[in-house]
């Protein structure tokens, strides 16, 4: 749902960013691992009836992107063009990626703000010119500090190499403005004593933590070497910081300088999800401009983990050729959404094996799943014509199965939703899918059938109305990780005639018992998760 269609306009809105990619390059596997889990997390607060602000976009300015177009002859801004347009734009429509602004760093929205955010600083007399020479790495650009450096073996022996891409650093020297960063130590410090969510995971905290302590260094807001970027105001000669400029993206979509109303009701971020390399830049540099500036500082910060390879954090370098999309026509889209947050706990690194991610699908989606969805179906179309039956003879077992519900849904919205625990959540979900085919395999209601007498085809009914009222509840409850088979089980319940939408539903409610009404016409339709083709295999 877009804010504008929301009802009310005064209610705040959950507002969660990913970090703005930089189009160097088409995106991959730990791009579109971000993304996912920022809609997954911004669905499910739909889903919870709140005005919700999903944001992402493209960092386009800086070395890194200006040395991309050289190397391919166009200038930057077609390099941009081409790649948000073919590339970027395209892959998250494909992963049904429902975000409700894109923010690109090279439109007029963003330009304009960045330079008066940068020109209220140089006015509170937070900037100031000085010089500065140091190890850049144009991959992270960031300038680093020498200790923590690698030295270089092999092709690079005797250079110093950046320790996140493992490329040999450039030594710059460069008149610069700079930002009082060093001032800001103490009240970071102090924020993130009294705010102990504010940085997540706990280890991703304690990195934060220890780095402030070890005191600031003034950060460097300008380039003058080259000149893709925006314009420092008040000196033409330099551009303002890539950096700067991005962490800037989520005051410009909220509506900074432009849009007072909407700025107050939707910043500062309640979640900004980064990958644990660009951590500082939003745990340290981002919250301290704000201060800088007087602004409300953001609700949480999650660093996740890297997927890996080969014991590597996965890169265009080291990607062994596998794109989102040779996941997602073998697997298809919502099994792809589902695995990283399924296998890989929130926070932490994870390898990706194309073993593994077959092993779970056949087993958890396709068997547990998938087969559950189909066979109810199948046997209220067998047994009552595909409608819906009622629960008139609901016992001890129908009883286990609605506190279960009850505990599955509890887990889910607080894992999903609050801890950002995506695979606590799904798991919560699919333990409970297990319990319901514990529950037909102990209450055999092929056997049942059998009886033809009113109690026996009573106990028919109610077993048959307790498995599809819990898939109704599954269908809410994964409809924010798995869309797409969520609404094929939401019409093959026939639920949409009598409560709505799927995405309607609120989570908080799906645990409320009996809202599938007796009569609703069920049907079975395709296999949710197809049997996979291994001969396709990578
Ligand atoms: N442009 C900056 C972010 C500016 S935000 C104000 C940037 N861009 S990036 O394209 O290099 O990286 C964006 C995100 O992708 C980072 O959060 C990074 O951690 C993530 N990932 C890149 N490779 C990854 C993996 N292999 N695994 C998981 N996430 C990874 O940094």
């Amino acid at each position: 749902m877009k804010p504008s269609e929301c009802e009310s306009s005064s209610a705040n809105l959950f507002y969660v960013t990913t970090p703005i990619f930089y189009v160097n390059d088409t995106p991959h596997l730990g791009h579109a691992y971000t993304t996912v889990a920022g809609d997954v997390l911004s669905r499910w607060h739909r889903q919870r009836g709140e005005r919700v602000l999903y944001l992402t976009g493209t960092d386009e300015h800086g070395q890194k992107i200006m040395r991309a177009a050289e190397s391919k002859g166009v200038t930057p801004q077609e390099w941009c063009d081409t790649l948000v347009n073919e590339s970027w734009k395209p892959l998250w429509q494909h992963l049904e990626i429902a975000n409700d602004d894109f923010i690109r760093t090279t439109q007029a929205r963003h330009t304009v703000r960045v330079q008066e955010f940068v020109q209220d600083l140089y006015d509170k007399e937070q900037i100031y010119k000085g010089s500065y020479e140091g190890p850049y790495c144009v991959g992270c650009e960031e300038y680093k500090l020498p200790g923590e450096l690698l030295d270089g073996g092999a092709e690079f022996a005797g250079q110093k190499l950046c320790p996140v891409h493992k490329r040999p650093v450039e030594i710059l020297s460069e008149d610069n403005y700079f930002f009082k960063l060093s001032e800001f130590g103490g009240k970071l410090l102090a924020h993130y004593e009294a705010n102990p969510d504010f940085i997540q995971p706990e280890s991703a905290r304690n990195e934060v933590v220890n780095f402030v302590r070890q005191g600031l260094q003034d950060l460097s807001i300008s380039r003058s070497t080259f000149n893709w970027g925006i314009t420092v105001p008040w000196d033409e000669k330099h551009v303002i910081y890539v950096w700067v400029d991005a962490l800037l993206n989520y005051a410009t979509a909220a509506g900074y300088n432009e849009d007072p109303e909407k700025f107050e009701a939707t910043f500062p971020a309640d979640v900004h999800l980064v990958g644990k390399d660009i951590l500082r830049f939003h745990a340290v540099i981002w919250p301290a401009m704000l201060m800088a500036q007087g602004l409300p500082l953001p609700g949480r910060i999650f660093g996740h983990g890297w997927l890996m390879v080969g014991g590597e954090k996965m890169s265009k370098s080291n990607l062994t050729g596998i794109k989102p999309q040779d996941l997602t026509s073998h697997f298809g889209v919502d099994a792809y959404r589902w695995y990283f947050l399924r296998a890989i706990t929130f926070g932490q690194d994870g390898s990706f094996s194309w073993e593994d991610f077959s092993a779970r699908y056949t087993s958890e989606l396709a068997n547990d799943y998938g087969n559950l969805a189909s066979r109810v179906a199948a046997m209220i179309g067998k047994y009552f014509d595909g409608t819906l039956p009622a629960a008139t003879a609901d016992g001890a077992a129908e009883k286990a199965i609605h506190d279960s519900l009850l505990k599955a849904v509890a887990t889910a919205d607080s894992r999903m939703g609050d801890k950002l625990d995506f695979q606590g959540g799904i798991l919560a979900v699919f333990d409970f899918i297990k319990q319901v085919n514990g529950y037909i395999s102990e209450q055999e209601p092929w056997n049942v059938a059998k009886d033809k007498s009113e109690e026996g085809t009573a106990r028919l009914a109610t077993i048959l109305y307790t498995a599809a009222e819990s898939l109704r509840a599954v269908a809410v409850l994964l409809n924010a990780v798995m869309p797409e088979s969520s609404q094929k089980l939401w019409d093959s319940l026939g639920a949409e005639a009598s409560l709505g939408a799927l995405a309607d539903q609120h989570v908080q409610e799906a645990a409320t018992w009996g809202q599938l009404p007796t009569g609703a016409t069920v049907t079975k339709g395709a296999a949710l998760f197809p049997r996979l083709d291994d001969s396709a295999q990578a």
